[in-house]
């Protein structure tokens, strides 16, 4: 999907901009990378990483939260490992300098226009899915494309104004064809690494931009006869991922349902601190982020879980630098700490043993 050179030996060494951020960011990617390290010395790759600031972590140090050094920095790199952002300390700052502009601020900025968020159970954990087993069967894999640099989030014109005397509030959702499509046909390429079905999740009984991408995304379909397209209102679909999620393999959808649907379904398999997701662009350079938040709550407890960061470092192996092998000694690596009975606090099980954010960290590199 990504261009996506595998290093040999001499290859130069893959550069990875490393944005923790606030809250727990850090403590999980203090993990995430040491779980990096131990690839590179057993795969024989060779990894940079270079720290840069974001969020309110940059706020503080520099007066933004994405300075223009971060943004330099991600365009001198292969991949971006992003922790999280956020807090109440920065909540009453406008929203340009609010922590969240430098997420957004990143999308925009590399035109990262895909956001893919897995939703997998993992079968030692079913039992703390908050849904009932005879709905997970034997699990759920199912794979939310979200698009990342359009509709409410960015459209113009934005923000307060006076119309007919009357102070009033705007956000605009736009969506062009093209953006509609360039994300489709992602959503069907890897519709056809998988099951093949794609559900095209809109709006369009209501709005005009949900009638318009149903009619784009049905127009891409013809390019892809052996994939089964099916649309859904997202109401509806809100509904379907609890009663029935097996029966979505990939779902594509626009910038705000995609939010709302991957915080829906990133429940599923029981923890929001189990879930990776990357953010892909038509330049190359992917971004990986946990898809949980800061959590401030608990941040500098140690008892953070860092398994959806490290989980990113597999899909940042796999999606930007090629290297399938590596990718799955991480994910067999987690799950085999999971076997083992090591939890941190928010699975907590009986009968298994708890454990803080670096001793799962340990646990998981010492398995690779
Ligand atoms: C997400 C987050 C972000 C979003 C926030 C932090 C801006 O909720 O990645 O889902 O709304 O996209
Ligand atoms: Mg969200």
């Amino acid at each position: 999907m990504m261009a996506s050179p595998a290093p040999g030996a001499g290859a130069r060494p893959l550069k990875i901009a490393v944005f923790a951020g606030d809250g727990i960011g850090p403590e999980v990617m203090a993990e995430a990378v040491k779980v990096l390290k131990a690839v590179e010395s057993r795969f024989g790759l060779a990894f940079e990483l270079t720290h840069g600031l974001v969020g309110g972590a940059a706020y503080d140090a520099t007066g933004h939260p994405l300075p223009p050094e971060t943004i330099a920095l991600a365009r001198s790199s292969d991949a971006v490992l992003f922790g999280a952002v956020g807090g109440d300390q920065w909540d009453h700052l406008p929203l340009h300098l609010r922590p969240e502009a430098a997420i957004l601020g990143l999308r925009k900025a590399f035109d990262l226009y895909a956001n893919l968020r897995p939703s997998v159970t993992h079968r030692q954990l079913l039992h703390r899915s908050p849904l009932k087993a005879e709905i997970l069967g034997d699990g759920v894999d199912l794979l939310i494309v979200r698009e990342l640099t359009g509709g409410l989030y960015f459209g113009q014109p934005k923000g307060q104004q006076v119309y007919e005397g009357v102070e009033r509030t705007v956000d605009t959702l736009v969506y062009t064809d093209a953006e509609i499509e360039r994300v489709a046909r992602l959503a069907f390429d890897l519709a056809r690494a998988r099951a093949r079905r794609l559900c095209s999740v809109d709006k369009a009984n209501v709005l005009a931009t949900g009638r318009r991408w149903r009619e784009v995304v049905t127009r891409v379909a013809a390019d892809y006869p052996d994939v089964a397209l099916s649309h859904m209102y997202v109401d509806n679909c809100a509904m379907q991922l609890i009663r029935n999620p097996r029966q979505f393999d990939v779902i594509v959808t626009e910038n705000t349902f995609g939010d709302i649907l991957t915080d829906e379904s990133s429940t599923i398999p029981g923890s929001i601190g189990l879930l990776p997701s990357a953010s892909v662009g038509a330049g190359g350079l992917a971004l990986y982020e946990p898809i949980h938040g800061s959590a401030p709550d608990i941040a500098g407890q140690g008892k953070a879980n860092p398994l959806a960061t490290i989980l990113c470092v597999a899909m940042m192996l796999r999606t930007s630098f090629g290297q399938e092998e590596a990718a799955r000694a991480v994910e067999e690596a987690v799950s085999k700490v999971l076997d083992l009975g090591y939890r941190t606090p928010d699975l907590l099980d009986s009968g298994c043993e708890t454990v803080g954010t670096v001793r799962m960290g340990d646990l998981v590199a010492a398995q690779i």
